[in-house]
């Protein structure tokens, strides 16, 4: 049988104190959940200037909420998928692990993934514009039309970053410390074309990270990559995790002889 990933690769992740995983739609999408660009992607069909923007939102409040309602339910019936299930185990593998992802679906945390730094929010909360106070999608579901704070009566908004908005800076940072501090980091599922999230890779590689990209189609971060695994994640990460836990308890039973 011809092997499928190199004896480097899984030397490395089984090695590895310290790995980055920075995931994006592609990940999500062996759940059922639309990636944003290519020919079926949403902002093929959907123009995010009028939907994923303060001043759309200030514009259109009703247009952005009937949006927003319509992609929690469709992401509140999906579930993760073995490419999310895969991350789980490559976390409880590695002493140090950070997974850091553009995805708003809440998908890894649902999978059981613990260390989670969200770049882009997370769709399953809200908070209100005026108090900042935080809504769990039951509440503002429950309410017709735009939802408005119980406490102050302002609008409340989905808590994901929209065009032209800052990243939350403290899951920014810990992103950016985490990936200067890898040894291996793996970017999975995304176009590698949205910053500064699209910068992680290159920070980590610049403090000599093993770089390594999963996807089915080529990015512009494909020729910086140290491996280019094309395929499903889904498909992928869960031979590439079973590949190092057998490297890892190869290197255990070894030890214990000695
Ligand atoms: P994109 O839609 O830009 O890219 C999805 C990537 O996933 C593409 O490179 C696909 O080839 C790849 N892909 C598709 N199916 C896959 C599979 N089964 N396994 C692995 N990869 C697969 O999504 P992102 O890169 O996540 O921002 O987009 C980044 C940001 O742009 C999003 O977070 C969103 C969007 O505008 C905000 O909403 C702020």
């Amino acid at each position: 049988m011809t092997k499928l990933f190199s004896e480097r690769l899984i030397a490395r992740l089984a090695e590895a104190s310290w790995v980055t995983v920075l995931t994006g739609a592609g990940v999500s999408a062996e759940s059922g959940v639309p990636t944003f660009r290519g020919t079926d992607g949403l902002w093929s069909k959907f123009k995010p200037e009028e939907l994923a923007s303060m001043s759309a939102f200030l514009r259109n409040p009703e247009l952005v909420w009937k949006w927003y309602a319509h992609r929690k339910e469709v992401i509140a019936r999906v579930k993760p998928n073995p490419g999310h299930d895969a991350l789980v185990r490559l976390e409880q593998l590695v002493p140090h692990f950070a997974l850091v992802t553009q995805n708003i679906d809440n998908l890894h945390r649902r999978a059981g993934s613990r260390t989670v730094y969200e770049l882009h929010g997370n769709i399953e909360r809200n908070y209100c514009l005026e108090c900042g106070a935080v809504f769990d999608n039951e509440a503002v579901l429950a309410k017709p039309g735009v939802p408005l704070c119980d406490h102050c009566g302002g609008k409340i908004r989905p808590d994901v970053v929209w065009f032209g908005e800052a990243l939350p800076e403290e899951q920014w940072n810990y992103a950016v410390r985490a990936a200067s501090s890898s040894e291996v980091f793996l970017s999975i599922g995304t176009s590698a074309l949205v910053y500064p999230a699209a910068s992680l890779p290159q920070i980590a590689r610049r403090n000599g990270a093993m770089l390594v990209e999963i996807n089915p189609e080529p990015t512009p971060l494909t020729t910086q990559a140290d491996e280019f695994l094309q395929g499903q994640s889904g498909k992928i990460l869960p031979a590439l995790v079973g590949a190092v836990e057998d490297a890892r308890a190869a290197h255990r039973s070894l030890t214990s002889r000695l």
